[in-house]
């Protein structure tokens, strides 16, 4: 996710468009550029790491220009560098480009280009964009044609704006799948990831619809189509948000929007790793499929891989041990020998106790594969290989979309190996990839009835002092999770346990002010659920019962989700989980994007 601005009008342009990026910055902050018009072609700026950088670059520069555009990134292809940052400019100068998204079918196009001779001088997928461009130039009559030639040609999501050297002052734009929106002014023009980016200009926006193709100046703009370059008109809207609000895109909280964004974490997880009924992970194509597998992380991230860890074994045979980071670090680890595989989570990629574990592992010999959001993040870079989530910058300290990421990624991973090693027939992995490919489209249609009942439920429950979270099997980590949300966000002690241990002491602690969430979800383990439901029942505990339409299940609440198969149930249990902490935290009147004593990456001991 990253964040694009572009201006034209009758301001000083490149300070507009600063301004704009410093508001986009919760899109992604490893690396910022600018390019604007001025007399001989097109200026271009870049700089790695935050804003600041670019600042002290532009404050040597006379960059006095009327339309100018600029880029934050949050690199998805190639490390966070200069030479990575947007703007790209094509080998003829001709061209540059700005780009948010996803370019799925980029290898093919930067090879077909480099046999014609062109250079690349990045990793990213956008530099090939934009010579695609350059190339259609030549055979295409204007500026506007070659740009819809080569988007036609792209596969996947994107949201670019160009400028073109013979059309100074036009800024052309486009989106497909990633999100673009005009803002429009008097004498003057934006086009920006997100509102925020022109807010204190303009409240009148134009929201574009996936195949538009913009061309904007100072005077005016045109919205066309991309299939056949007809006109469209768009109404304008006006925005009443304030600046805080719509860099949360609405929503109260980023808690919140991030719980909203799962399903685009989903479907931008999906994007390029499935194709044809199979899993693609070329990260992965170099290592042996591990003897044994030990999975070492850190909070959230330790939920998901112990979620994970039934997927590994079950559908990869994958002998996996899970191990929290600051505990791995400091044992003898004896188990681990030559090619086992240690497999380090983390979200922020800077988390010490994961990092130190990571170093541990590498001392011993042991292979290490990272699974991490932020690109060239400490894990990323000291892992052997890495695979990363794309889930975007998690601004709230409460991970949400990142667990969410980190289990689509170990499915995928589970499937992957299943295939090499032939222990997971072809017609179960294809129904299974048919599954995970529904999914953001049931979690987007469940989301809003879900923080509903949040909702009503915390209302309910929020002057609870210690709850109980069960569940057996791959909902066990899933209590877990649900557990840690709301203690972190509520600061009410909450448990997770495995169902089948409350019998084992903790049932003692039971009576009618302890409620139990329990997950029973439809599957193989709901029976022995129910008995587990019916023992805390029996001394008069409360229960919510988290399970599915049709599930005969007697408690003091019940909540129906979506039924997913298998394991996949847990990609719907666990939004409902993150919902019942926000909305009771939120109703509590807690600090919910920054509970008291944490941090979003725990980069001490
Ligand atoms: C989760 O809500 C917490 N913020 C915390 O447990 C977090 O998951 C943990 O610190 C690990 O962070 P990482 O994934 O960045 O390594």
């Amino acid at each position: 996710m990253c964040g694009i601005i572009g201006y034209a009008g009758q301001r000083p342009a490149v300070p507009v468009v600063m301004e704009g990026l410093h508001r986009l910055e919760y899109r992604g902050y490893d690396s910022a550029g600018v390019a604007y018009v001025r007399r001989q072609g097109i200026g271009v700026l870049r700089a790695q790491g935050k804003l600041m950088a670019l600042e002290e670059k532009l404050a040597s520069e006379s960059a006095v220009s009327m339309c100018a555009m600029g880029h934050t990134r949050w690199a998805t292809h190639g490390a966070p560098s200069e030479r990575n940052a947007h703007p790209h400019t094509s080998n003829d100068a001709a061209f540059v480009l700005v780009h948010n998204g996803i370019i799925e079918n980029y290898q093919e196009i930067k090879a077909a280009l480099t046999a014609k001779g062109y250079v690349f001088h990045s990793e990213t997928d956008t530099e090939v964009l934009v010579n695609l461009i350059a190339e259609y130039a030549k055979t295409e009559p204007d500026a506007l044609h070659a740009f819809a030639a080569a988007l036609r040609e792209a596969r996947g999501a994107y949201a670019v704006c160009l400028m073109a050297r013979d059309e100074p002052g036009v800024i052309y734009a486009a989106r497909m799948s990633a999100p673009l929106i005009l803002g429009l002014g008097t004498g003057e023009n934006f086009v920006a990831s997100d509102i925020p980016a022109f807010l204190p200009y303009t409240r009148q926006v134009v929201f574009l619809d996936d195949g538009d193709i913009v061309r904007l100046s100072a005077s005016g703009h045109d919205i066309l189509r991309l299939e056949d370059l007809s006109s469209v008109v768009r109404a304008p809207q006006t925005i009443q948000w304030d600046m805080q609000a719509a860099q949360k895109g609405g929503y109260r909280h980023f808690m919140l929007k991030e719980i909203f964004e799962q399903p685009r974490v989903l479907a931008d997880g999906l994007s390029g790793r499935v194709l044809d009924g199979d899993v693609l992970l070329t990260e992965l194509d170099a290592l042996p499929v591990p003897r044994k597998l030990h999975i070492v992380a850190c909070g959230t991230s330790w939920h998901s891989a112990l979620w994970g860890r039934y997927l590994l074994e079950h559908w990869a045979k994958v002998a996996t041990q899970v191990e929290i980071a600051s505990e791995f670090r400091y044992r003898q680890t004896l188990l681990l020998e030559k090619d086992d595989l240690v497999l380090v989570i983390s979200q922020s990629g800077e988390t010490a106790d994961t990092l130190a574990a990571l170093r541990v592992a590498k001392e011993h010999g042991a292979q290490t594969l990272g699974l991490c959001n932020v690109l060239g993040s400490s894990i990323a870079r000291e892992s052997q290989a890495v695979l990363y989530t794309q889930a975007g910058p998690e601004i709230s300290v409460a991970s949400t979309k990142a667990m969410c990421s980190q289990m689509l990624m170990l499915a995928l991973m589970a499937l992957y190996w299943g295939r090499r090693k032939g222990c997971l027939a072809t017609e179960e992995r294809r129904a299974i990839i048919a599954d995970l490919e529904k999914l953001p489209i049931v979690l987007e249609q469940a989301l809003p009835a879900m923080q509903h009942k949040a909702r009503e439920l915390s209302r309910k429950y929020a002057q609870a002092r210690n709850f109980f979270y069960l569940g057996r099997g791959h909902c066990y980590p899933l209590a877990l999770e649900g557990a840690l949300k709301l203690k972190e966000l509520s600061y009410i002690h909450a448990e997770g346990y495995a169902a089948g241990e409350m019998k084992h002491g903790p049932i003692a602690l039971i009576d009618p002010v302890f409620p139990a969430f329990v997950l029973a979800l439809n599957d193989s383990m709901l029976p022995k659920v129910v008995s587990n439901m019916e023992e805390v029942q029996a001394r008069q505990g409360k229960v919510i019962a988290l399970t599915n339409a049709g599930v005969k299940v007697q408690a003091e609440d019940v909540w129906i989700i979506p039924d997913m198969p298998g394991f996949l149930s847990g990609f719907a249990a666990l939004p409902a989980l993150q919902l019942f902490s926000y909305e009771t935290a939120d109703y509590l009147g807690k600090d919910v994007d920054q509970p008291r004593n944490l941090a979003k990456s725990v980069t001490v001991e």
